[in-house]
């Protein structure tokens, strides 16, 4: 089967296409369109103006997929077209969806909706390369999920692809877009995530002067909640007790992304290996933008292996962490049951929630 996937739910343009066959997986095509440039000149999104770029560049991306998919093979219908319907900006996700509709009408194709938490949780799942074997788990579960973005930062239980319980998440801002208010503070682009990473990776701590100790929110707290806002401000309090010169010096910024960004990885490790001793987890899964991180990446999986010798961990590739369409594919292929060609059932929910809670 073909998959035909189109994601907008935040400010990331993407279309892809996923054949799957016989549990063989072959990437056709996977186009990302990223809104960055736009969005840089105001250090943030705004919803109306990336609804605008979306409409702009969902044909010609999908021009560009369909053209990666000839490239490889002769072009053949897909079989279903999955589109991304929350959570996300509401004007996005809206873009998507009619775009979507009018494909499939075109097409007369059904639709699968997809939940963006879900499948940031399942792009774990897209393959390690382009030929091969989607999984069909069985002894992974229960599995506990840390999704972490610049929309999310959630801990979730999962019982079964499609089975999930909300553990804790996020009070105020989420990790993401804690980094990115944190380096927009400090002068740096958007977004943020990787910038701080950036300045982190060259901090060498050997080098100390500033002593920056910022808090690790809610890390003692008996529940899954995370609050990342207390952290920025932070971060602004102490760049503004500094003096202007040293605001901008390199050394000053290395030593607080480095600071920043171990302040949020100590609280998101603790709670997510709390939350995996406690349910007994199989399997602990990492999913989101933010899972880019390689310093997360590396001391999550020091952390487990020390502590839970005999949990296994998934982490997406890299490049499958942040927005696109293909997790959207692998997701839909995992709902197939659900597809439609009610096109009215096919709605925004910019709230959208994965499971229950707990
Ligand atoms: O999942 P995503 O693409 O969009 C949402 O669904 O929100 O996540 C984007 C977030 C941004 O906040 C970005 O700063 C962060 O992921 N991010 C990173 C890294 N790459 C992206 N954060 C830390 N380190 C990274 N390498
Ligand atoms: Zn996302």
């Amino acid at each position: 089967m073909k998959i035909l996937a189109i994601e907008t739910s935040c400010d990331d343009t993407g279309v892809a296409v996923l054949k799957i066959q016989s549990s063989k997986t072959e990437i056709l095509s996977n186009i990302v369109s990223s809104q960055v440039k736009l969005h840089e000149k105001y250090g943030g999104i705004y919803p109306f103006l990336a609804k605008r770029e979306h409409q702009k560049n969902l044909p010609p991306v999908l021009k560009k997929a369909f053209r990666q998919v000839q490239d490889k093979q002769k072009f053949e219908k897909p079989d279903l077209i999955a589109v991304t319907v929350g959570p996300g900006l509401e004007p996005c996700l809206w873009t998507g969806i009619n775009f979507a509709i009018e494909l499939a009408k075109k097409m007369n194709l059904p639709l699968v909706p997809v939940n963006h938490i879900e499948a940031h949780i399942l792009a774990n799942f897209i393959g390690k390369n382009s030929k091969s074997q989607i999984p069909n788990p069985k002894n992974i579960f229960p599995a506990v999920c840390l999704v972490v973005s610049g929309g999310h930062t959630q801990l979730i239980l999962m019982k079964n692809i499609g089975k999930y319980q909300i553990l804790g998440e996020t009070r105020d801002d989420a990790a993401g877009e804690c980094f990115d208010k944190v380096a927009r503070i400090l002068g740096l682009s958007y977004p943020g995530g990787p910038e701080v990473a950036k300045k982190a990776a060259k901090y060498n701590i050997r080098n100390k002067k500033y002593h920056i100790e910022l808090p690790r929110p809610m890390i003692y707290q008996k529940n899954y909640d995370f609050s990342f806002s207390g952290l920025k401000t932070a971060v602004l309090y102490d760049f503004k007790s500094q003096r202007p010169r040293i605001r901008k010096s390199e050394e000053y910024i290395r030593e607080m992304c480095f600071e920043i960004q171990q302040a949020a990885i100590d609280v998101l490790i603790h709670k997510t290996l709390k939350a995996a001793k406690s349910f007994k987890a199989k399997v602990i899964i990492l999913g989101g933008g933010v899972a880019a991180n390689k310093e997360l990446r590396k001391q999550l999986r020091k952390k487990i292996e020390k502590e839970m010798p005999h949990a296994v961990y998934y982490m997406p590739e890299r490049k499958y962490c942040t927005d696109n369409a293909l997790m959207a594919a692998v997701t839909a292929y995992y709902h197939q049951k659900e597809k439609t060609k009610n096109w009215k059932k096919i709605r925004a929910n910019a709230n959208l929630k994965i499971g229950g809670y707990l």
